[in-house]
């Protein structure tokens, strides 16, 4: 969408006038580095050109006004300045008064409302952060409004921290910061433990990455993430008391394995073996893709899902259906579950000559087994949070 066609769509639901602010904020993919961002290891996610379009104006009022061109028939939401609870019945606009609520929260109040006219082409539901998308985006909207001075970085840890204490889901970092910090063509290599990062371009040549959505309704996924993090957060406090950690992310696959009896339930030892491995296995991919292994990044992409499959057991039958299937394909370099798991979305790097019979034949196969088709997107790498000029 471009601004002019984003400024009509606004006006034809607010009316003209004043200073319009847009901005695109982008959905995110995450190569390989999964449920590492909460226990103090590496991940490699990258910003899609898909993601969330936003035009908002301040108001003379304490009326907070959104309208999602994705769900119209819900027409205008209000919400209130002066009343910022986080309230079920008002579905997606909790994302977005939770980024109203988090700027107070860090001393930078917004002391007038807004009309915000939103509309996205990230899928509903895939697991390629829809939500951190609008997080981010509104958390730019309102430091342009409102004269605030926070950087993309400070924006994605607001984020997060929205998610975490409004929307009560006990994320990680990686979503905001992949859609905030993107880089066009380019993945970035973040230490979640110290926040430190690095770009490093993904040169397919002759490749394509691509998305796979289960389209499983997500149900239970949020609970099952926590519960997945409270079981490591247990498993490294078992740990603590024979090492001198302070994440998973900290230990080598040896220490881990000398001292995995400090962990007491097996569930736990799969969980937390998941956390370390994973961290390790990325570090090792993205030096073989720096060196130009692409091969060797996709078998490391393979591992990854094997061991959320077994260890972290947050596949299922239809992620595991997608990957199982796509291993198959003579042409597809790697593929795995992407983002939380439970449903939601899977990547995989293909062969150009091979990426219509691969949507064909894993296409096929899942509606076969699962009973429902998934949707195949053929993506680009693009910027993170910015104004749309
Ligand atoms: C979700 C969370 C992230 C991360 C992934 C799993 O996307 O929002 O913080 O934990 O799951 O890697």
């Amino acid at each position: 969408m471009t601004k002019n066609e984003l400024i009509q769509k606004f006006e034809a639901v607010f009316g003209e006038g004043g200073e319009i602010v847009t901005v695109f904020s982008p959905g995110r993919v995450n190569m390989i580095g999964e449920h590492t961002d909460y226990n103090g290891g590496h991940v490699f996610p990258c910003a899609l050109t898909i993601g969330t379009y936003f035009a908002a104006r301040k108001r003379e009022d304490t009326k907070v006004r959104f309208f999602s061109g994705n769900f119209e028939k819900a027409g205008v939401v209000e919400r209130d300045i002066t009343a910022m609870e986080f309230d079920r019945e008002k579905g997606f606009s909790n994302y977005l008064m939770g980024m109203v609520w988090t700027y107070a929260q860090k001393g930078m109040v917004v002391d007038a409302g807004m009309d915000i006219y939103l509309w996205g082409n990230i899928p509903n539901a895939s697991g390629l952060s829809s939500s951190a998308s609008i997080e981010v985006g509104m958390g730019k909207v309102i430091n342009v409004l409102f004269g605030f001075d926070v950087c993309n970085k400070d924006i994605a840890l607001l984020g997060q921290y929205s998610e975490n204490n409004y929307n009560g889901v006990n994320c990680g970092i990686m979503d905001q910061f992949a859609i905030a910090m993107g880089k066009k063509d380019n993945a970035i290599f973040l230490d979640t433990a110290t926040l430190e990062y690095e770009y490093a371009p993904i040169v397919l040549d002759g490749m394509k990455i691509v998305i796979i959505c289960t389209n499983k309704k997500r149900g239970l996924a949020d609970s099952k993430y926590n519960e997945r993090r409270t079981e490591c957060e247990t498993a490294l406090a078992e740990l603590q008391k024979v090492l001198d950690i302070k994440a998973l992310g900290e230990l080598t696959e040896a220490e881990f394995e000398a001292n995995v009896d400090a962990i007491k339930c097996p569930v736990r030892q799969k969980r937390a073996r998941h956390a370390v491995y994973e961290n390790q296995r990325t570090v090792k991919a993205v030096d073989m893709l720096k060196s130009g292994d692409v091969e060797g990044f996709g078998k490391l992409m393979n591992a990854s899902h094997v061991s959320l499959r077994d260890d972290y057991e947050v596949t299922g039958i239809e992620l595991d259906t997608i990957a199982e299937e796509a291993w198959k394909i003579e042409g597809c370099v790697g593929a795995r579950m992407t983002g939380a798991g439970f449903g939601g979305c899977a990547v995989a790097i293909v062969k150009d000559e091979a990426v219509d019979a691969f949507i064909k034949n894993v296409g096929e196969n899942y509606v076969k087994k699962i009973g429902y088709a998934a949707d195949f997107y053929v993506v680009e790498i693009g910027d993170g949070t910015g104004i749309l000029e």
